[in-house]
């Protein structure tokens, strides 16, 4: 694809942990999508990333596949945009030396996903998971970004990538594009059915708490009908005191396109059992394309491979521009 001067360059990536929740999808990927048609999207499998933590080597295959068919299910359109696999374009791993000699220790402690994760699996704080910021600070700035779309629990990250930019900026001249960080308007934190005060996630215990993007209707419905509310039987938003009904209405907005007032009036007079009825309706609604086109793409490996291979080339091509200039203005004697 032609790089367009006039339109601002986003990027984005998504771990291939695995098929995403509803919650990763309206916070994040929905996100992606929209802004193809009004901007020079680049978004990545960000492989790499998922090395920070224990995962065996046919998971990592079968995520990264799967995760490929899930972009382009959901809409990311390879013409349009630059979609490739992170550990494809080698100047990822490159830039991120670099960047670790521009990130202080103190500020790499201080990430709240670092003490997470940290004390989630003590016996594996790797120096990866420690530098996992440096990494994705240098995804977004090989490409001159403008603007990252994430969601909220990434906004710590992204703040230290724009640290890190004006560092090397100030030290070495203007290099990098300072990006910022889009939040979806609606969706930015959607919470576990089970316990509206977390975050939906599927590493939690209960496999009911969340709704994953190619789940079954059955299994959605059924997941809805479990969801915690209170017993004021009234539906309005008020993420404080009625924070499982608060959030039901979240996801009913998100999959509507609707707003919170016009989603708050769909249920005037109604019951809990007739939200949750309506929210899975208008999930199940919004998955079912891509669930169809999502059982296509798996079954076609070789488009798949030759989608990979043409977005790696452009995605290299463009990361290659910046890291000339990143090595010149360090000095380094180039072959
Ligand atoms: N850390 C992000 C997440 O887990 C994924 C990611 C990697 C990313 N590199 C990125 C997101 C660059 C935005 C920009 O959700």
């Amino acid at each position: 694809m032609e790089q367009n001067e006039q339109k601002k360059t986003v990027f984005s990536a998504v771990q291939p942990t695995g098929t995403p929740t509803i919650g990763n999808y309206i916070g994040a990927m929905k996100n992606f999508v929209a802004m193809q048609d009004e901007h020079d999207c680049i978004y990545a499998v960000a492989d790499l990333h998922s090395l920070t933590v224990d995962i065996a080597p046919a998971v990592l295959r079968k995520n990264v596949t799967e995760m490929t068919a899930l972009f382009l299910a959901i809409g990311i359109d390879p013409e349009k945009s630059v979609f490739f696999v992170q550990s494809h374009v080698h100047e990822h791993a490159e830039l991120t030396w670099i960047l670790n000699c521009y990130t202080q220790f103190g500020e790499a402690r201080r990430m709240t996903q670092f003490k997470e994760k940290s004390a989630k699996a003590p016996e594996n704080v790797n120096v990866g998971l420690f530098d996992y910021p440096s990494l994705m600070a240098a995804d977004i700035l090989l490409y001159q970004t403008d603007l990252v779309p994430i969601g909220k629990d990434q906004m710590q990250h992204l703040e230290l990538s724009r640290t890190i930019a004006e560092r090397f900026n100030n030290r070495n001249g203007a290099t990098f594009k300072v990006p910022e960080g889009v939040l979806p308007k609606y969706g930015k934190k959607i919470q576990s059915l089970g316990n509206p005060s977390a975050k939906m996630s599927k590493s939690s215990a209960d496999a009911n708490s969340y709704v994953l993007v190619l789940d079954t209707p059955e299994e959605i419905r059924r997941k809805f009908k479990r969801a915690v509310t209170d017993s004021d039987a009234c539906i309005r938003y008020d993420p404080e005191t009625k924070p499982g009904v608060s959030n039901l209405l979240t996801i009913y907005s998100a999959f509507t396109g609707k707003d919170m007032a016009a989603s708050e009036k769909d249920f005037g007079g109604k019951d809990y059992a007739y939200l949750k009825d309506s929210v899975s309706d208008a999930v199940i609604e919004g998955l079912r394309p891509i669930k169809e086109r999502y059982e296509k793409l798996i079954a076609d490996k070789a488009y798949l491979t030759a989608v990979m291979k043409k977005g790696a080339e452009s995605a290299s091509y463009r990361a290659r521009r910046t890291m000339s200039k990143v090595w010149r203005k360090l000095g380094f004697v180039r072959p």
